[in-house]
Protein backbone atom coordinates (compact mmCIF):
# COMPACT_ATOMS: atom_id res chain seq x y z
CA UNK A 1 0.00 0.00 0.00
CA UNK A 2 1.26 3.71 -0.42
CA UNK A 3 1.80 5.05 2.71
CA UNK A 4 2.59 8.58 3.98
CA UNK A 5 4.87 8.89 6.92
CA UNK A 6 4.63 12.53 8.83
CA UNK A 7 7.25 13.80 11.18
CA UNK A 8 9.44 11.39 9.78
CA UNK A 9 13.05 11.23 10.50
CA UNK A 10 16.12 9.93 9.71
CA UNK A 11 16.11 6.94 12.10
CA UNK A 12 12.30 6.32 11.15
CA UNK A 13 13.04 6.20 7.82
CA UNK A 14 16.18 3.48 8.23
CA UNK A 15 14.01 1.23 10.20
CA UNK A 16 11.19 1.11 8.53
CA UNK A 17 13.37 0.35 5.08
CA UNK A 18 14.73 -2.49 6.71
CA UNK A 19 11.38 -3.55 8.19
CA UNK A 20 9.56 -3.24 4.97
CA UNK A 21 12.21 -5.58 2.88
CA UNK A 22 9.19 -8.37 4.38
CA UNK A 23 6.40 -6.15 3.66
CA UNK A 24 6.59 -4.28 0.19
CA UNK A 25 5.07 -1.44 1.28
CA UNK A 26 5.41 1.81 -0.94
CA UNK A 27 6.52 4.21 1.37
CA UNK A 28 6.96 8.15 1.33
CA UNK A 29 8.22 9.92 4.00
CA UNK A 30 7.56 14.00 4.99
CA UNK A 31 9.32 15.43 7.50
CA UNK A 32 6.47 18.09 8.91
CA UNK A 33 3.65 17.13 11.35
CA UNK A 34 0.46 16.08 10.02
CA UNK A 35 -1.94 18.73 10.95
CA UNK A 36 -4.44 20.79 9.37
CA UNK A 37 -2.38 22.97 7.40
CA UNK A 38 -0.13 19.97 5.90
CA UNK A 39 -2.58 17.62 5.49
CA UNK A 40 -2.47 18.19 1.76
CA UNK A 41 0.49 16.22 1.54
CA UNK A 42 -1.48 13.04 2.21
CA UNK A 43 -3.48 13.32 -0.54
CA UNK A 44 -3.83 10.09 -2.55
CA UNK A 45 -2.21 7.74 0.11
CA UNK A 46 -4.60 5.27 1.42
CA UNK A 47 -2.62 5.25 4.60
CA UNK A 48 -0.74 7.78 6.82
CA UNK A 49 1.54 6.54 9.65
CA UNK A 50 1.78 8.81 12.39
CA UNK A 51 3.46 9.74 15.38
CA UNK A 52 2.89 11.45 18.90
CA UNK A 53 2.92 15.12 17.59
CA UNK A 54 0.74 14.89 15.24
CA UNK A 55 -2.18 16.48 15.34
CA UNK A 56 -4.82 13.93 14.56
CA UNK A 57 -8.45 16.63 15.35
CA UNK A 58 -11.25 16.15 13.42
CA UNK A 59 -10.13 18.87 11.10
CA UNK A 60 -6.99 17.31 10.00
CA UNK A 61 -8.55 13.68 9.60
CA UNK A 62 -11.44 15.03 7.66
CA UNK A 63 -9.18 16.43 5.37
CA UNK A 64 -7.06 13.50 4.66
CA UNK A 65 -10.11 11.24 4.48
CA UNK A 66 -11.80 13.95 1.56
CA UNK A 67 -8.04 13.04 -0.44
CA UNK A 68 -8.76 9.48 -0.06
CA UNK A 69 -6.69 8.19 3.47
CA UNK A 70 -8.57 5.41 5.10
CA UNK A 71 -6.27 4.33 7.77
CA UNK A 72 -4.32 5.87 10.63
CA UNK A 73 -1.13 4.10 11.85
CA UNK A 74 -0.08 5.29 14.90
CA UNK A 75 3.46 4.49 15.10
CA UNK A 76 3.40 4.59 19.24
CA UNK A 77 1.18 3.37 21.59
CA UNK A 78 -0.44 6.21 23.20
CA UNK A 79 -3.79 7.08 21.17
CA UNK A 80 -4.66 10.67 22.99
CA UNK A 81 -3.43 12.76 20.34
CA UNK A 82 -6.28 11.64 17.72
CA UNK A 83 -10.06 12.43 17.96
CA UNK A 84 -11.04 8.23 17.43
CA UNK A 85 -15.42 9.36 16.98
CA UNK A 86 -14.25 11.49 14.24
CA UNK A 87 -12.03 8.88 12.73
CA UNK A 88 -14.99 5.88 13.15
CA UNK A 89 -17.23 8.47 11.89
CA UNK A 90 -15.22 9.21 8.70
CA UNK A 91 -14.94 5.13 8.33
CA UNK A 92 -10.71 5.63 9.06
CA UNK A 93 -9.22 2.09 10.28
CA UNK A 94 -7.21 3.27 13.53
CA UNK A 95 -3.95 0.98 14.28
CA UNK A 96 -1.58 1.26 16.88
CA UNK A 97 1.46 -0.13 18.80
CA UNK A 98 0.64 -0.94 22.18
CA UNK A 99 3.95 -2.50 22.83
CA UNK A 100 7.28 -2.41 21.07
CA UNK A 101 9.76 -2.17 24.50
CA UNK A 102 8.32 -1.91 27.95
CA UNK A 103 12.18 -2.36 29.09
CA UNK A 104 13.23 1.10 27.17
CA UNK A 105 10.59 3.25 28.84
CA UNK A 106 11.78 1.42 32.41
CA UNK A 107 15.24 1.58 32.30
CA UNK A 108 15.26 5.40 30.94
CA UNK A 109 12.73 6.40 34.30
CA UNK A 110 15.83 4.47 36.08
CA UNK A 111 18.34 6.38 34.35
CA UNK A 112 16.45 9.85 35.54
CA UNK A 113 16.32 8.61 38.84
CA UNK A 114 20.02 7.78 39.18
CA UNK A 115 20.80 11.24 36.89
CA UNK A 116 18.72 13.54 39.65
CA UNK A 117 19.88 11.25 43.03
CA UNK A 118 23.79 10.74 42.14
CA UNK A 119 23.84 14.37 40.43
CA UNK A 120 25.75 12.34 37.44
CA UNK A 121 24.96 15.70 35.17
CA UNK A 122 26.77 17.74 37.65
CA UNK A 123 29.67 15.33 37.81
CA UNK A 124 29.93 15.19 34.21
CA UNK A 125 30.39 18.99 33.84
CA UNK A 126 32.53 19.19 36.67
CA UNK A 127 35.31 16.41 35.12
CA UNK A 128 35.31 18.20 31.90
CA UNK A 129 36.78 21.01 33.96
CA UNK A 130 38.79 19.22 35.98
CA UNK A 131 36.81 19.93 39.46
CA UNK A 132 37.00 16.56 41.04
CA UNK A 133 35.30 18.37 44.41
CA UNK A 134 32.46 16.15 45.50
CA UNK A 135 30.91 19.01 47.43
CA UNK A 136 26.70 18.98 45.59
CA UNK A 137 27.19 15.66 44.43
CA UNK A 138 25.45 13.76 47.74
CA UNK A 139 23.07 11.26 46.74
CA UNK A 140 21.04 8.81 48.58
CA UNK A 141 20.97 4.80 48.53
CA UNK A 142 17.68 3.48 46.91
CA UNK A 143 18.39 0.43 48.75
CA UNK A 144 15.62 0.72 51.24
CA UNK A 145 13.64 3.38 50.40
CA UNK A 146 10.11 3.28 49.24
CA UNK A 147 9.70 3.57 45.34
CA UNK A 148 5.67 4.39 44.35
CA UNK A 149 4.46 3.65 40.78
CA UNK A 150 1.60 4.46 39.48
CA UNK A 151 0.04 2.79 36.41
CA UNK A 152 1.33 -0.90 36.65
CA UNK A 153 0.55 -2.02 33.36
CA UNK A 154 3.74 -2.80 30.72
CA UNK A 155 5.86 -0.42 31.82
CA UNK A 156 4.94 -0.22 35.11
CA UNK A 157 5.91 -3.51 36.20
CA UNK A 158 9.06 -3.89 34.42
CA UNK A 159 9.66 -0.58 36.27
CA UNK A 160 9.06 -2.24 39.64
CA UNK A 161 10.82 -5.27 38.89
CA UNK A 162 14.02 -3.21 38.70
CA UNK A 163 13.42 -1.14 41.69
CA UNK A 164 12.71 -4.23 43.14
CA UNK A 165 16.32 -5.22 42.58
CA UNK A 166 17.64 -2.24 43.45
CA UNK A 167 16.59 -3.60 47.33
CA UNK A 168 12.94 -0.55 47.28
CA UNK A 169 10.08 -1.17 49.11
CA UNK A 170 7.21 -1.15 46.57
CA UNK A 171 3.99 0.65 46.64
CA UNK A 172 1.69 0.26 43.79
CA UNK A 173 -1.58 2.45 42.23
CA UNK A 174 -3.99 1.37 39.50
CA UNK A 175 -7.59 1.20 38.40
CA UNK A 176 -6.51 -2.11 38.50
CA UNK A 177 -4.26 -5.02 40.55
CA UNK A 178 -1.42 -6.63 38.41
CA UNK A 179 -0.45 -9.57 39.96
CA UNK A 180 2.98 -9.76 38.57
CA UNK A 181 3.60 -6.71 40.58
CA UNK A 182 1.96 -8.22 43.46
CA UNK A 183 4.56 -11.10 43.33
CA UNK A 184 6.99 -8.55 43.41
CA UNK A 185 5.86 -8.00 47.08
CA UNK A 186 4.20 -4.29 46.01
CA UNK A 187 0.88 -3.18 47.80
CA UNK A 188 -1.39 -1.58 46.09
CA UNK A 189 -2.64 1.26 48.34
CA UNK A 190 -4.84 4.62 47.45
CA UNK A 191 -2.83 7.20 45.17
CA UNK A 192 -2.85 9.85 48.29
CA UNK A 193 -1.06 6.82 50.49
CA UNK A 194 1.51 6.21 47.87
CA UNK A 195 2.32 9.87 47.60
CA UNK A 196 2.66 10.54 51.40
CA UNK A 197 4.98 7.10 51.47
CA UNK A 198 7.31 6.90 48.93
CA UNK A 199 10.63 8.73 48.47
CA UNK A 200 10.57 8.40 44.62
CA UNK A 201 7.13 8.41 42.74
CA UNK A 202 7.14 7.16 39.06
CA UNK A 203 3.94 7.58 36.69
CA UNK A 204 3.59 4.95 34.13
CA UNK A 205 -0.17 4.69 33.75
CA UNK A 206 -1.92 6.50 29.96
CA UNK A 207 -2.90 9.90 29.99
CA UNK A 208 -6.63 10.25 29.83
CA UNK A 209 -9.45 12.53 31.01
CA UNK A 210 -9.49 10.74 34.34
CA UNK A 211 -5.38 11.29 34.68
CA UNK A 212 -5.40 14.43 33.10
CA UNK A 213 -3.06 16.38 35.77
CA UNK A 214 -2.91 13.48 38.32
CA UNK A 215 0.07 15.25 39.60
CA UNK A 216 -1.75 18.76 40.91
CA UNK A 217 -1.57 21.59 43.38
CA UNK A 218 -3.49 19.25 46.09
CA UNK A 219 -2.05 16.11 45.34
CA UNK A 220 1.58 17.31 45.82
CA UNK A 221 0.50 18.40 48.98
CA UNK A 222 0.02 14.77 50.07
CA UNK A 223 3.98 14.15 49.08
CA UNK A 224 7.04 13.54 51.26
CA UNK A 225 8.78 16.45 51.79
CA UNK A 226 11.51 16.67 49.35
CA UNK A 227 10.71 13.51 47.24
CA UNK A 228 11.35 12.56 44.08
CA UNK A 229 9.24 12.83 40.99
CA UNK A 230 9.73 10.70 37.59
CA UNK A 231 7.33 10.90 34.63
CA UNK A 232 7.92 8.95 31.32
CA UNK A 233 4.65 8.67 30.78
CA UNK A 234 2.92 12.08 29.12
CA UNK A 235 2.88 15.90 30.00
CA UNK A 236 -0.50 16.08 30.48
CA UNK A 237 -0.63 13.86 33.55
CA UNK A 238 1.17 16.55 35.59
CA UNK A 239 0.08 20.07 36.10
CA UNK A 240 3.46 21.92 35.39
CA UNK A 241 2.81 25.07 36.92
CA UNK A 242 2.38 23.18 40.21
CA UNK A 243 4.93 21.10 40.05
CA UNK A 244 7.33 24.34 39.97
CA UNK A 245 5.50 25.86 42.98
CA UNK A 246 6.31 22.32 44.90
CA UNK A 247 10.28 22.90 43.67
CA UNK A 248 9.94 26.32 45.02
CA UNK A 249 8.71 25.47 48.71
CA UNK A 250 10.86 21.90 48.34
CA UNK A 251 7.90 19.83 49.23
CA UNK A 252 9.28 18.34 45.59
CA UNK A 253 13.15 17.71 45.94
CA UNK A 254 13.43 16.56 42.46
CA UNK A 255 12.06 16.16 39.17
CA UNK A 256 12.47 14.30 36.46
CA UNK A 257 10.51 14.10 33.48
CA UNK A 258 10.96 13.11 29.53
CA UNK A 259 7.31 14.13 28.59
CA UNK A 260 6.08 18.02 29.04
CA UNK A 261 2.56 18.94 28.09
CA UNK A 262 3.37 21.42 25.41
CA UNK A 263 6.32 19.42 23.79
CA UNK A 264 4.52 19.18 20.56
CA UNK A 265 5.99 23.20 19.75
CA UNK A 266 9.32 22.14 21.34
CA UNK A 267 10.85 18.43 21.41
CA UNK A 268 12.36 16.41 18.46
CA UNK A 269 13.56 19.63 16.57
CA UNK A 270 16.68 21.43 16.99
CA UNK A 271 15.92 24.65 18.36
CA UNK A 272 18.97 25.45 20.00
CA UNK A 273 18.87 28.89 17.21
CA UNK A 274 15.80 30.10 18.38
CA UNK A 275 14.13 31.85 21.75
CA UNK A 276 12.32 29.68 23.14
CA UNK A 277 8.77 31.14 23.98
CA UNK A 278 7.85 28.79 26.37
CA UNK A 279 8.69 30.47 29.56
CA UNK A 280 6.96 27.59 31.70
CA UNK A 281 9.55 25.35 30.25
CA UNK A 282 12.57 27.69 30.49
CA UNK A 283 11.77 28.33 33.96
CA UNK A 284 11.64 24.45 34.76
CA UNK A 285 14.53 24.09 32.96
CA UNK A 286 16.42 26.54 35.43
CA UNK A 287 16.03 24.31 38.55
CA UNK A 288 18.88 22.39 39.29
CA UNK A 289 17.31 19.58 40.64
CA UNK A 290 15.30 18.80 37.59
CA UNK A 291 16.18 16.83 34.42
CA UNK A 292 14.64 16.98 31.29
CA UNK A 293 14.68 14.80 28.42
CA UNK A 294 13.31 15.05 25.18
CA UNK A 295 10.88 12.17 24.78
CA UNK A 296 13.60 9.75 24.63
CA UNK A 297 12.49 6.67 26.50
CA UNK A 298 11.01 4.75 24.18
CA UNK A 299 14.21 5.44 21.95
CA UNK A 300 16.32 2.44 21.76
CA UNK A 301 17.21 0.21 18.33
CA UNK A 302 14.98 -2.91 19.58
CA UNK A 303 11.86 -0.36 19.95
CA UNK A 304 12.69 1.28 16.58
CA UNK A 305 12.74 -2.32 15.25
CA UNK A 306 9.43 -3.24 16.63
CA UNK A 307 7.48 -0.73 16.17
CA UNK A 308 8.19 -0.40 12.34
CA UNK A 309 7.98 -4.31 12.06
CA UNK A 310 4.00 -4.14 14.07
CA UNK A 311 2.87 -0.73 12.36
CA UNK A 312 3.80 -2.47 8.89
CA UNK A 313 2.22 -5.62 9.83
CA UNK A 314 -0.92 -3.71 11.40
CA UNK A 315 -1.10 -1.41 7.99
CA UNK A 316 -0.58 -5.24 5.95
CA UNK A 317 -3.67 -6.94 8.01
CA UNK A 318 -6.00 -3.80 7.24
CA UNK A 319 -5.49 -3.67 3.54
CA UNK A 320 -6.26 -7.18 3.53
CA UNK A 321 -9.20 -6.80 5.22
CA UNK A 322 -8.24 -8.82 8.12
CA UNK A 323 -8.93 -8.61 11.54
CA UNK A 324 -6.22 -6.62 13.36
CA UNK A 325 -5.44 -7.08 17.28
CA UNK A 326 -3.79 -3.33 17.32
CA UNK A 327 -7.09 -1.78 15.81
CA UNK A 328 -8.39 0.88 18.34
CA UNK A 329 -12.38 1.24 18.80
CA UNK A 330 -13.36 4.80 19.87
P1 LIG B 1 -0.32 -0.27 29.74
O1 LIG B 1 -1.64 -0.08 29.08
O2 LIG B 1 0.33 -1.61 29.69
O3 LIG B 1 -0.42 0.17 31.28
C1 LIG B 1 -1.10 1.32 31.70
C2 LIG B 1 -1.58 1.06 33.13
O4 LIG B 1 -2.18 2.28 33.60
C3 LIG B 1 -2.65 -0.04 33.21
O5 LIG B 1 -2.31 -0.96 34.22
C4 LIG B 1 -3.92 0.72 33.55
O6 LIG B 1 -4.83 -0.03 34.34
C5 LIG B 1 -3.33 1.90 34.32
N1 LIG B 1 -4.29 3.00 34.47
C6 LIG B 1 -5.28 3.37 33.63
N2 LIG B 1 -5.98 4.39 34.16
C7 LIG B 1 -5.40 4.66 35.35
C8 LIG B 1 -5.69 5.60 36.37
N3 LIG B 1 -6.72 6.46 36.28
N4 LIG B 1 -4.89 5.61 37.45
C9 LIG B 1 -3.87 4.73 37.58
N5 LIG B 1 -3.55 3.82 36.65
C10 LIG B 1 -4.32 3.78 35.55
O7 LIG B 1 0.62 0.85 29.12
P2 LIG B 1 2.22 0.87 29.11
O8 LIG B 1 2.72 0.20 27.88
O9 LIG B 1 2.73 0.45 30.42
O10 LIG B 1 2.49 2.44 28.89
C11 LIG B 1 2.15 3.39 29.88
C12 LIG B 1 2.27 4.79 29.30
O11 LIG B 1 3.64 5.07 29.02
C13 LIG B 1 1.58 4.97 27.92
O12 LIG B 1 0.22 5.25 28.06
C14 LIG B 1 2.32 6.13 27.34
O13 LIG B 1 1.66 7.32 27.70
C15 LIG B 1 3.69 6.09 28.04
N6 LIG B 1 4.77 5.82 27.10
C16 LIG B 1 5.81 6.71 27.04
C17 LIG B 1 6.88 6.51 26.19
C18 LIG B 1 8.04 7.45 26.14
O14 LIG B 1 8.88 7.35 25.22
N7 LIG B 1 8.20 8.37 27.08
C19 LIG B 1 6.89 5.34 25.29
C20 LIG B 1 5.79 4.43 25.47
C21 LIG B 1 4.75 4.68 26.33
Amino acid sequence: MKIAFFSAKPYDQTSFAAANASYQHELTFFEPRLMPNTATLASGFPVVCVFINDELSGATLRAIAHTGTQIVALRCAGFNHIDLSVAQALGMTVVRVPAYSPYAVAEHAVGLILMLNRKLYRAYNRMREDNFELNGLLGFDIYGKTVGVVGTGKIGQRFAHIMQGFGAKLLAYDVQENASVLQLGAQYVPLSELLAQSDIVSLHCPLLPSTHHLINAESLQHLKPGAMLINTSRGGLVDTPAVIDALKLGQLGYFGTDVYEAEGDLFFEDRSDTVIQDDTFQLLQSFSNVVITAHQAFFTQEALGNIADTTLANITQVGAGQPCPNEIQA
